[in-house]
Formats: C-alpha cells, structure tokens, sequence
C-alpha cells in the first residue's frame, strides 16, 4: 500500500460567499488547509477594512475546526477604494492583498476596474507598502472572443502594469493558456501564477463535446488541451513559479443549470485527492508537495505549515458526494473524468 505524507496545503484563491453558505463551506476549507485567500467578490464588494475585518470575524467563528486556521482577506480594487484605510488594514493584518477584477468579467464583478490607469495610485501605495496584487487575467471586451481574454489581458494590460510597477508582487490568478505559462516562464519580475485543480484536468472539449456540461463551465472558460498540457508542466516545473488556488466557486445548481448558467466550480472536498491522483497519473506525486503547499507561501513570503497531512492509495476508487446540501440549495461538487484511488488520512 502506498503512503504519502506532505506538508499541509493552503488554498491561494477560494470563494466563500455569504450568509447561510458560510457555515457550511468554511469547515471544509479549514479542515483541509491552514490558510485561504478569500475573494471579495461578494454581492456587496469588500471594498474597506471595515467590511474585510467583519467578514473575517464571521470566517473565525466558523473555522473553529482547525485552530491554526488563517483567512486571508482581499480587498476588491476600485477607483474609489481609500488608500490610507488600504494601508492601515495591511499594516494591521486585516487584509492581505488586493483583488483586481477587470469590471464585468466574472461574478460579481459589475463594480471592478474599467481602466486600470485610474488605479495607478493605488497600485504605487501597494508597491511602497509591498501589498500583493491579485489579478483575474482577462479583458471585457465583446470584440475579443472569449476563448483569447486572457491572452489579450496579459499583451494589453499586464505586461502596462509590470513596466509600470516593476517590484508590485503580482499573482496572475487561475490561468488557464500555454501562453500565460510562457509569460510566468519567461518573466524576471515578481510574478507568479495560480492554477486551478479542473484547469489541469479539463479542456473545451470536454465542455462541450456531444453535450454541454455546465458544471464544467468556469471563468476564464477552460481551453485547448495544449493549454491543459501546458499547465500541467507548470505545476510540475521545479521553477515554483506555479501553485494552487482552487477557485472552488460554489453556485445553487439551479443557478448553473439555467438558460444563463453561472460559471464556477465547486471542488473543496476532494481537491487534494484529486490532485494527488493527477500527480500520480503523471508519474509526478514527487512534485504535488511544492505545487499545494509550499510554492505559494514562498511567493506570499509566508512560513510553509509545520502540520503535515497523509494520503493513503486505497484499492477501490473513492466515491465522493454528489452535491453538498446547504438547506434548499444544492452545490455541485466537482467530478473529473477519472477515478480517484487516493484517500485522505485523518
Ligand atoms: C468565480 C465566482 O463564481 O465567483 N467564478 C469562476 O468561474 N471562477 C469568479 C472568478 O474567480 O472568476
Ligand atoms: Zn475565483
């Protein structure tokens, strides 16, 4: 039987939502990783250390679970946002980082950055203040297809931001192209990319082939398997320029199966196994440690977890819940297209 032990993983890019879903998918996340990066995007915006510290309160209350358990919250960047309130939240450890959203390009985005030269102040307060930067790496813009937004965020508005600022620590979140892979790889500046459990596993094909699969559909929308392929060299390239941000986006299914179907995908409770399996399959399981628990704490300059957690490969195929209940919403929990042999220990 084969065993392994790691370190224990964080998760660099989860969605926690609000109110009744609080109680319910913040232990999953707690009891799984000792650190999460929380996103703003809520359907009011964390846009001031007030709204970030009393979301906090609320993610401590629920993750009781896992007494080293940190949030670490993000606030949502727009012109408007009061830099000293920004500084004084970072100074303080209420806020961690800051979100750019290019307006209107996922959830909850309505209120994010029309033109990122407007934010140039901010962005300069970050710098001096070494505040990292969170990007969701694509343009808005009905004349860009869908499938080329990150590509053209990266040559039209990154590439701007990392002349402009070029010591602003910078996390190109969930990317999902060869060519974000290239960019990362060939970068000197402080800049480093997440991925995504479902970018490694799932391409448009499997999307959309034959039959539509909306719980398969997330923002940025999954792409080529040459992109797939790229990506799973990044998370096994011993550069750790790459690590984990699940983007576990949780929506009712009634909200991802409809005529306007939400994007997001669910996939707390079995991520880790998952990946494991991906590694495996790869003949990478060497690699999974820096990839979920040790490349993004260097980049964050945060210490790696001295908890460790074990994974034991199992006979029969692991069978995971299909959906998680919370009262009259269902989410769907995410299901790759292979079996799963690893289990987690407790
Ligand atoms: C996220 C969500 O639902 O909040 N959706 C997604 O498809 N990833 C937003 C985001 O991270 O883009
Ligand atoms: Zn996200």
């Amino acid at each position: 039987m084969k065993k392994i032990e790691i370190i224990k993983p964080d998760d660099w890019h989860v969605h926690f939502r609000e109110g009744l879903f609080l109680e319910k998918l913040v232990p999953e996340t707690s009891k799984l990783f000792n650190r999460a990066i929380v996103m703003p995007n809520l359907t009011f915006p964390i846009v001031s250390s007030n709204q970030a510290s009393e979301y906090k309160k609320q993610l401590l209350d629920f993750s009781k679970n896992n007494e080293y358990f940190e949030p670490l919250m993000t606030l949502y960047l727009n012109e408007e946002i009061d830099i000293k309130d920004l500084i004084k939240a970072y100074e303080n450890k209420i806020i961690f980082a800051v979100k750019l959203y290019p307006a209107g390009a996922t959830t909850n985005s309505s209120k994010g950055v029309k033109d990122i030269t407007k934010t140039y102040k901010i962005l300069e307060a970050m710098c001096k203040c070494k505040i990292p930067l969170l990007i969701h790496g694509e343009v808005n813009n009905k004349e860009i297809d869908v499938f080329d937004r990150e590509k053209v965020f990266i040559d039209n508005e990154l590439t701007q931001i990392c002349k402009e600022f070029p010591n602003l620590k910078i996390t190109l979140e969930h990317i999902t192209t060869k060519y974000a892979v290239q960019f990362v790889n060939n970068t000197k500046r402080n800049l480093k990319a997440s991925i995504t459990p479902h970018h490694l596993i799932l391409n448009r094909s499997d999307m959309l082939e034959h039959t539509i699969k909306p719980h398969y559909y997330c923002l940025p929308i999954l792409k080529r398997e040459e992109d797939r392929k790229a990506l799973l060299s990044a998370a096994f390239n011993t550069n750790k320029k790459f690590f984990m941000g699940t983007d576990s986006a949780p929506h009712d299914i009634k909200n991802k199966e409809a005529d306007c179907g939400c994007a997001g995908i669910f996939n707390t409770i079995n991520c880790i196994q998952v990946l494991a399996q991906v590694f495996e399959n790869n003949r990478q399981l060497n690699m999974l440690e820096n990839f979920i628990s040790v490349n993004g704490a260097l980049h964050y300059e945060l210490p790696l977890n001295s908890e460790k957690i074990r994974l034991k490969k199992v006979k029969d195929p692991i069978n995971f819940p299909n959906v998680l209940k919370i009262n009259n919403f269902k989410i769907k929990v995410f299901k790759p297209n292979f079996k799963i042999f690893w289990q987690l220990e407790s």
